[in-house]
């Protein structure tokens, strides 16, 4: 099988090239200037940026929660990646309490064989350290998953306390893995809720409302002392106030090895949209929450200056008819979530490139190259290259995209950014040298997506 990709504009995180493009089977074999082959498809990418695939690197999908189950599967979930231009996902396994590691790593597995239409790893939530953690966890290395995500919010069940962390941070980084935290002062956010609730405060805002910034900032705080004392690596998940971002950029000046990660949602969205009438608030209960609009301005400038390294989505949906109409007498009970898979390079295309905040080589960047190389995907995903994965995305920079649920592929009923307009958009998507998505069609298959393998964290965690 071979396909070549003509009179393109390539873009990666650090170049912009004229170059045409010969892929063989699933790779990447030449990158050069006039290549012509006779007999071969081709693909006429005039007037087209070539980038790399996405890489998404925070998924829940088929995740449990309490009764219910984010909406989208292994197979609608990553073919909605594939329609925006995602070409790789890592998604979290959770290790439930009196559960190994193993256990639920097979779980996942059985979840994503046979569905996933895109190239998939895996991220381990862990709960609990049991005394088998150090061997555990050397077990997941070997078995590809390569970073751990702990939680400093929902006391009862996801929380660790600090304790935890500092063993897990000293036994991840003494193996090479990568820790990842939900930094949210869980307790004092119990305290909150309480309160609002013993007050009749029932409404969607009140999600916001009981998690202000302090109690993020807090959390990022005592885990950037953390992983101080451990001396080991820490990414911080789902930034999403100008509080914590302080703290990670303070951390990062004193060369402290904390990377940060944030979301589309924490540049777009505000408290404004959790506080929409007839409980419309509630398509906007994620956490860390919405916050005030000054705050996305501070995202964006730490997205410019390397305080924040990746955008991924935190895609976690659930729909509004029935899953999160679970709340409507208390915020509380409001399923945690949103969707977002499938609108990741277009919403950072439209803020970051065209309202002239990053460069094109910065938002490839941040959508597929920094997260493929933190989570040891790279140079195989993020990049275009020879030997390389051939995931590619053709996109349009002159194509009106509007974001819509009627038109959309989550399996969601509705979409955070309904009526956004993005000009420019994906035409073609390549997965491993094969056409997956053309022109709004679905080429592509089930099984296709494989299982990835992640090398140790080895990013040069550089903060000047
Ligand atoms: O509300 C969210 N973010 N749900 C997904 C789980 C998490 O904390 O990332
Ligand atoms: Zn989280
Ligand atoms: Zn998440």
């Amino acid at each position: 099988m071979a396909l070549l990709i003509k009179n393109g504009t390539i873009v990666t995180a650090e170049s912009i090239s004229h170059k045409d493009i010969l892929i063989e089977e699933d790779k990447i074999s030449r990158i050069e200037s006039n290549i012509f082959i006779d007999g071969i498809e081709m693909i006429d990418a005039e007037g087209k940026y070539v980038i790399p695939g996405g890489v998404d690197v925070h998924t829940h999908l088929d995740m449990p929660l309490g009764n219910i189950v984010s909406r989208d599967d292994f197979e609608t979930g990553t073919r909605a990646a594939a329609f925006g231009g995602t070409t790789t996902i890592i998604d979290y396994a959770t290790q439930s309490r009196g559960m190994r590691m193993q256990e639920a790593l097979e779980i996942w597995h059985r979840k994503a064989a046979g569905k996933a239409c895109i190239d998939y790893g895996f991220h381990m939530i862990v709960t609990e350290l049991r005394n088998s953690f150090d061997e555990d966890l050397k077990e997941m290395i070997r078995e590809g998953v390569t970073s751990f995500k702990l939680f400093m919010a929902y006391p009862g069940s996801l929380m660790v306390d600090d304790e935890t962390i500092l063993q897990a941070l000293k036994i991840s980084g003494k193996h090479g893995g990568l820790i990842c935290l939900h930094a949210e002062d869980g307790n004092d956010i119990d305290m909150r809720v309480k309160l609002a609730l013993a007050s009749g405060n029932i409404s969607p805002k009140y999600h916001a409302l009981t998690r202000p910034p302090s109690t993020e900032a807090i959390a990022v705080r005592r885990a950037i002392a953390l992983a101080a004392k451990a001396n080991a690596p820490l990414y911080i998940v789902h930034v999403s106030s100008s509080d914590a971002l302080k703290e990670i950029e303070q951390g990062k000046r004193k060369n402290l090895p904390v990377l940060g990660e944030t979301c589309p949602q924490y540049l777009f969205l505000s408290i404004d949209d959790i506080d929409k009438p007839n409980f419309e608030g509630a398509k906007y209960v994620f956490t860390p929450p919405v916050r005030e609009h000054d705050h996305q301005d501070v995202l964006w400038k730490g997205l410019i200056s390397n305080t924040l390294d990746v955008v991924a989505t935190d895609h976690c949906p659930f729909n509004f008819i029935g899953d999160k109409e679970i709340g409507r007498e208390n915020f509380a009970k409001i399923p945690n979530g949103g969707p977002g898979i499938e609108n990741r390079l277009h919403l950072l295309f439209e803020g970051g490139v065209n309202e002239k905040r990053i460069s094109l080589n910065r938002w490839v960047d941040l959508v597929s190259t920094r997260p493929a190389k933190i989570f040891g995907l790279f140079p195989r995903k993020g990049t275009i290259a020879v030997g390389s994965d051939a995931d590619i995305v053709i996109w349009d920079p002159t194509k009106d995209h509007r974001i819509s649920a009627s038109t959309h592929h989550m399996r969601v009923d509705y979409n955070m950014y309904e009526g956004t307009k993005i000009m420019g958009d994906v035409t073609i998507v390549l997965s491993r040298g094969k056409i997956i998505v053309q022109e709004g069609k679905w080429r592509g298959s089930l099984k296709h997506g494989n299982f990835l393998t992640r090398d140790l964290f080895g990013f040069q965690i550089n903060h000047s």
